[in-house]
């Protein structure tokens, strides 16, 4: 019992903040679907595929546009609205849409 308490923890550990997928879903439909819509996928190439991504680089990439580490216009200006908390729910949420990812529709 002890060893699976352990194992929990250290699950939490290594992904950070763990986001929430519903929160993230609204925060996405109020902010992020005129660009990459509520499938992730986008609404024309222009804007990459967030659907299936890993979560910590959804995160990283979110994290980096708002610090200005990644720079990027129009993503500086969305991410700059962005809680810590906001980010890791819209990126839980996007990381789970497996079946829009980007590897499994194109390059079958
Ligand atoms: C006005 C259109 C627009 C909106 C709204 C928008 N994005 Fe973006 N997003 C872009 C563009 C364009 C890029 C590519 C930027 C670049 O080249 O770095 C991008 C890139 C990204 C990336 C990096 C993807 C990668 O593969 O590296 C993430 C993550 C992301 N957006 C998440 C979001 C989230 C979450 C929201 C809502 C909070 C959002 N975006 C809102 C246009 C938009």
């Amino acid at each position: 019992m002890k060893n699976i308490l352990f194992l929990c923890m250290l699950t939490f550990a290594s992904t950070g903040l763990a986001g929430d997928p519903a929160l993230g879903k609204e925060k996405a439909a109020q902010v992020c679907t005129t660009c990459h819509g509520m499938d992730g996928v986008g609404i024309d190439p222009t804007y990459p595929v967030l659907a299936g991504q890993y979560a910590d680089y959804l995160e990283k990439a979110l994290q980096d546009y708002r610090s200005g580490a990644r720079k990027n216009a129009i993503m500086a200006g969305f991410a700059a609205t962005l809680t810590d908390e906001d980010i890791a729910n819209v990126a839980a949420y996007y990381s789970q849409l497996k079946e829009n990812r980007l590897s499994d529709t194109v390059f079958k």
